[in-house]
């Protein structure tokens, strides 16, 4: 039986520079949803920003500190509802965490672009993203991806929109077939 709760419960997943938090705080704002970023959450557990974890623990140290935050995000939200996620860029693609989202029965949504405008994007956003400092690693990333985002239930392509019209989209999406895929 599908959880009811899942069903008003959004996870935004894809690449660095996709909009996963600027749309997910605009597609809460729309729905009346609580908004919560996978990132800040790590950050604040930890009381270090994403770049400082990455330079003293590595990214195999990061990943085990995102695995264990989503975890304590599922479990802390089986009673919520109305509550809008947005995952970080490589959250999806770890095996173990696409289990726990799944057996959450979450609903994903992926935000796309051209690799290219997620570059830009990237470049010209304040944040220091550990994974986007060399632009052959990112292109690289990118593509070594995309089996993993494959396999979110929606796709939301966001080039040349506005954030609200993401949101928009996925509100619509969320509607339209609000059924759980298991
Ligand atoms: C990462 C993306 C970042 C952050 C970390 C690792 C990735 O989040 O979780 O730097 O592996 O793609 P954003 O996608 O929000 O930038």
């Amino acid at each position: 039986m599908p959880n009811p709760a899942s069903m008003r419960r959004v996870f935004l997943i894809g690449f660095m520079g996709a909009g996963k938090t600027s749309a997910g705080k605009a597609l809460a704002a729309q729905l009346g949803w609580r908004f919560q970023d996978l990132d800040d959450l790590i950050e604040a557990r930890e009381g270090a920003t994403i770049a400082a974890i990455f330079t003293e623990k590595g990214e195999s140290g990061f990943r085990e500190l995102e695995s264990r935050a989503l975890k304590d995000l599922l479990q802390d939200a089986v009673q919520q509802s109305d509550l809008v996620v947005a995952l970080g860029g490589g959250t999806f693609v770890q095996a173990r965490n696409r289990e726990l989202l799944e057996q959450a029965e979450a609903v994903t949504v992926l935000l796309d672009a051209p690799v290219e405008e997620l570059m830009r994007r990237c470049q010209t956003e304040s944040r220091v993203r550990p994974l986007a400092r060399e632009e052959e690693r990112f292109l690289e990333l990118y593509k070594q991806r995309q089996p993993a985002y494959a396999l979110a239930r929606h796709k939301v392509q966001t080039l040349n929109k506005t954030v609200e019209a993401v949101a928009g989209e996925i509100a619509i999406l969320l509607s339209v077939r609000p059924e759980v895929r298991k």
